[in-house]
């Protein structure tokens, strides 16, 4: 999704803003842009595509200036050309934007009624009008202040003036936005990730406020236009973690790291020595919680949805999902011995981040499990459970999937011992099987080239279709979210007794089916849905788990044996298979793995 960095230095910025719109790579764009100032100008730069093209197109060394900002543009308003790409300018004013103006139609029609021309089909244009016409009567402020409260809908936003040439004003308004501190240079950056390789001295915004930056003073303003004081944060450094090392893909390494990432988050909440899971500094009192609401989108609803099987199996309590962007316009009933759980990995989510505000406004207990403990959703939470993943930078989610079921599981677990719906020896001997599952995924890792090989007939087909019961249905679905995201292959997860009742119409001969069929409870009414769609010519991919020497079925095309472990924890195993599948399936079709065409890892708009 867009992407926004400003430098103000003593020193040239274009290539420190290049290297910056590269790191911020990662969250999926169409078109790139800088603009610098220098000289009384405004230098502008445009591309469609990545910003390599900018690099190609254009002689970066002679866009001087000591100040400047940049963008990566994820089209909402007008098709991905050069024209639309950001920053949009006036003769004196230019912006960048993250986020959508609703209101853009009608501010638009007033601004061209005063004189005004427009060059783009862009909403972020009529913010540049805006300033622009609001600077002819009033001081800066003054005119940011009016330009933001005229704006209806989310911003982040990156404005430098020809006549101002020593500072960048940021404002924001549900979209992230940070300032950075370095030496004779400050910045701003729509996430800490953009400005990690020049500082870890970070400030976020909060919703409403703006600030202008100059490269040796910072200035924060709230939303009336008055002045507040902000805190630093210093941020940890793993720059290692934005390597790809000797991968090819940030995909291919994030499956790989995830023995080591599921270690340390059980790590972070195991106490080995009294075999006791600890969420410390837990606010609540269990008796005063009767129901768990877990919102997401994408693969956290997916983890949403695999946690209220556990939910229910182990904690005996009332247990809802909901995918964030139907939640927030729904009219929903807040009890007050609720619990709201945000599930995000960026947690910047912009419709996870709206169901959140409107409980927060509701006065309900909020909780977020996220991977970027400084995001907007884990800071306004009342209690953040961190899956310590690492940078996660593949668009489509791998190990922060792991990590997101990890944790919630282990909530599970305890919220269902503290209830005592689980028997003390039981609950002790589910956390030692939690502690061998590094080394169960490890080996399921291995399982590289047979399902290179399977990634073969996938790529062939017009579609396919993913098929679990419980504990793996929400599995299936994400296996058949990671094959879309990745391959463009027309992928469904369906229940396996759903079937019958309308998807079995697709099979026909020769379409791949994955069955996800570990020997849990459900296994026997799997296997026979299974046979229902072999019958009618599908080529089945079985992922079971390891037996001894059991012949399962007859006719099945492929099989793929994960590691045994208790019913429980299968759901992490039979993922990898899955996210092999896509990753190798698109490789192979030459996609663009980290960066899938169309999409975006942080979802700040709506
Ligand atoms: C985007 C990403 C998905 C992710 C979803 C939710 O669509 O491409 O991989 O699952 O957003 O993101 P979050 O950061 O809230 O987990």
């Amino acid at each position: 999704m867009c992407g926004i960095i400003g430098i103000s230095s003593n020193k040239p910025v274009s290539a420190n803003i290049i290297n910056s719109l590269k790191k911020l790579e990662y969250r999926g764009y169409d078109s790139a842009g800088i603009a610098t100032l220098s000289d009384g100008e405004i230098n502008e730069v445009k591309s469609e595509g990545r910003v390599d093209n900018l690099e190609n197109n254009f002689d970066l060394k002679n866009l001087r200036g000591n100040i400047g900002i940049g963008h990566v543009r994820w089209a909402t308003h007008g098709v991905p050309n050069s024209l639309n790409a950001h920053p949009h300018s006036s003769s004196n004013v230019s912006v960048v934007h993250n986020g959508i103006i609703e209101n853009s139609t009608i501010l638009k029609n007033h601004l061209i009624n005063k004189g005004h021309n427009f060059k783009s089909q862009t909403d972020t244009e009529v913010i540049v009008h805006l300033i622009t016409e609001h600077l002819k009567t009033s001081k800066l402020e003054e005119a940011i202040t009016k330009t933001l409260n005229q704006l209806h809908g989310s911003f982040a936003l990156g404005i430098v003036f020809k006549d101002m040439p020593d500072l960048i004003v940021g404002a924001r308004r549900g979209s992230p936005l940070a300032v950075g501190y370095g030496p004779n240079e400050n910045y701003l950056g729509s996430d800490s990730y953009a400005l990690k390789s020049m500082t870890n001295k970070i400030t976020y915004l909060d919703d409403g406020e703006f600030c202008i930056v100059k490269k040796d003073q910072v200035i924060f303003f709230n939303e009336n236009g008055k002045k507040v004081n902000k805190k630093i944060l210093e941020l940890s450094s793993d720059e290692a973690s934005y390597d790809k090392g000797d991968f090819k893909h940030f995909m291919a390494k994030e499956i790989e790291e995830q023995p080591t990432t599921i270690k340390t988050g059980i790590k972070e909440y195991i106490d080995s020595v009294n075999k006791e899971i600890n969420i410390f500094n837990f606010p609540w009192k269990i008796k005063d919680i009767n129901s768990i609401t877990l919102i997401g989108c994408g693969t956290a609803y997916h983890s949403c949805l695999m946690a209220k099987y556990w939910f229910e199996e182990l904690t005996n309590l009332d247990i809802n999902i909901d995918i964030a962007s139907e939640f927030r316009y729904r009219k929903n009933r807040f009890k007050k011995d609720s619990l709201y759980v945000f599930v995000s990995q960026s947690g910047e989510t912009a419709d996870t981040y709206a169901a959140l505000d409107i409980c927060n406004k509701n006065s309900m207990k909020t909780c977020a499990v996220v991977n970027v403990i400084e995001s907007s959703i884990a800071r306004d939470s009342n209690f953040v459970l961190p899956i310590h993943c690492g940078p996660e930078i593949g668009v489509a989610s791998t190990k922060a999937f792991l990590g997101q079921i990890l944790v919630l599981y282990m909530l599970a677990l305890k919220i269902g011992s503290l209830r005592n719906e689980i028997e003390k020896n039981k609950y002790q001997e589910k956390i030692k099987e939690l502690k061998a599952l590094p080394g169960l995924i490890e080996k399921t890792l291995l399982y590289d080239n047979d399902i290179q090989a399977i990634s073969n007939t996938f790529n062939e087909a017009k579609g396919s279709m993913f098929l679990g019961r419980g504990y793996s249905y929400p599995i299936a679905l994400e296996g058949a979210l990671k094959l879309k995201e990745l391959s463009y292959i027309h992928a469904e997860g369906y229940p396996a007794g759903e079937m019958k009742h309308g998807p079995l119409a697709l099979i026909e001969e020769g379409m791949p089916v994955v069955v996800l069929a570990p020997r849990d409870k459900y296994y026997k009414k799997t296997i026979s849905n299974m046979q229902e769609v072999i019958a009618r010519g599908a080529k089945v991919l079985l992922i079971t788990s390891k037996s001894k020497g059991e012949v399962i079925s007859e006719n099945i095309w492929e099989t793929i044996e994960v590691e045994n472990t208790n019913d429980d924890l299968l759901p992490f195993l039979l993922t990898i298979p899955l996210q092999k599948l896509a990753y190798y399936s698109a490789l192979k079709k030459g996609y663009d793995i980290d960066k899938p065409r169309n999409l975006a890892k942080s979802v700040t708009v709506e």
